[in-house]
């Protein structure tokens, strides 16, 4: 056999190992922190089953945290918790945080953890800041399900829950095997008491006015990234997967809420920098988003090759 064959062949083989390799690898290489944002019925609790199981983390819905808290008839705070979600309001940063701090630690989220509806505010965005520089981890990806409210309403209408387990249905998207039926339990599906008319439109523009500040919020720390939610289930999941794994790669800027001081003046967002680079204070209130974009990124290369 000539030997240029035999190389041909060789590669081949080694090309297989490779893919072999991969596949091996992509199916162990799990752990990832992220946090999903996005409106009512773009998809984050349909994507976080797929995306817990794929990085082998915990889902820590507060959605679901806060549903559970107003089980207890007889909770005042319960109580309290009902009626805000029913008027489609956020409950207040304290209960939420506290939830939070619990859920962090359990055994469970120790790979990693996926937010899904957490943060909602900015200041809920800084105290996760604080709290994950606490306990020394970090952020590597904030996926932004992105849609039109017009979509929602359908989405929203048809939804079918099956409360215990938090599986979630569509009469016309993803349908039960049974009507109002779990397709694992058999057991009764319901909807939600949020799921109606009114209260979606009050979702809304909560969402609008409190949550979406956070994907600039998020942009500035490199991590954001916008995916068409109007797509199929899958195809949202594949690109969810993608950006992920892209972004868990990456030594880019991910400043601390030591390192970056945000204000708000006059509509133009002032950021100044104070340690991002240890040996010299270096004032960057004057640069525009873009630049100090740029800017960020190049200080984060020199910094990761040991040049500063
Ligand atoms: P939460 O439970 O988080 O509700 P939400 O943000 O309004 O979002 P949803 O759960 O309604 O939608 P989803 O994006 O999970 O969509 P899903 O995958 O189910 O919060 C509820 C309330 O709690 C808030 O209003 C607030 O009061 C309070 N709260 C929560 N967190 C808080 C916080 N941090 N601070 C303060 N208050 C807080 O999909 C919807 C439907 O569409 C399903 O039927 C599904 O099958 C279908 N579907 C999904 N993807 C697709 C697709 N690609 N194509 C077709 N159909 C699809
Ligand atoms: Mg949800």
């Amino acid at each position: 056999m000539p030997s240029s064959s035999m190389n041909k062949n060789e590669t081949n083989e080694q090309k297989q190992s490779l893919l072999k390799n991969d596949d091996k690898q992509n199916k162990t290489d799990t752990g990832a922190n992220i946090i999903l944002i996005g409106a009512p019925g773009s998809g984050k609790g349909t994507q976080s089953t797929r995306l817990v199981e794929r990085y082998q983390i915990c889902q820590i819905s507060t959605g679901d945290l806060l549903r559970q808290a107003t089980q207890d008839k007889t909770s005042l705070e319960g109580e309290k918790i009902r009626r805000v979600m029913e008027t489609g309001g956020l409950v207040d940063d304290e209960t939420v945080m506290s939830l939070i701090d619990k859920s962090i630690n359990k055994p469970e989220c120790r790979n990693g953890f996926l937010f899904d509806g957490f943060p909602r505010t900015i200041y809920q965005g800084e105290q996760l800041e604080q709290l994950l520089e606490s306990r020394q981890k970090r952020l590597d990806a904030v996926l932004e399900y992105a849609i039109e409210d017009d979509h929602l309403k359908r989405r929203i209408l048809g939804r079918l829950i099956h409360k215990s387990s938090g599986r979630t249905y569509h009469e016309e998207f993803n349908p039960p095997k049974q009507p109002m039926k779990d397709d694992i339990t058999g057991e009764k599906l319901e909807r939600r008491s949020d799921d109606t008319n009114e209260t979606l439109s009050a979702r809304l523009t909560t969402y609008h006015k409190q949550t979406k500040p956070l994907i600039d919020f998020y942009r500035q720390r490199n991590i954001h990234r916008s995916i068409d939610a109007t797509q199929s289930v899958n195809d949202v999941s594949k690109q969810s997967i993608e950006i992920v794994d892209y972004l868990r790669k990456q030594t880019t800027y991910k400043p601390s809420t030591s390192a970056i001081r945000q204000t708000e003046t006059d509509d133009t967002l002032t950021i100044k920098s104070k340690s991002i680079i240890n040996q010299r204070d270096v004032d960057t209130s004057h640069l525009s988003n873009n630049f100090l974009f740029i800017y960020n990124a190049v200080i984060s290369v020199l910094r990761d090759r040991g040049i500063i």
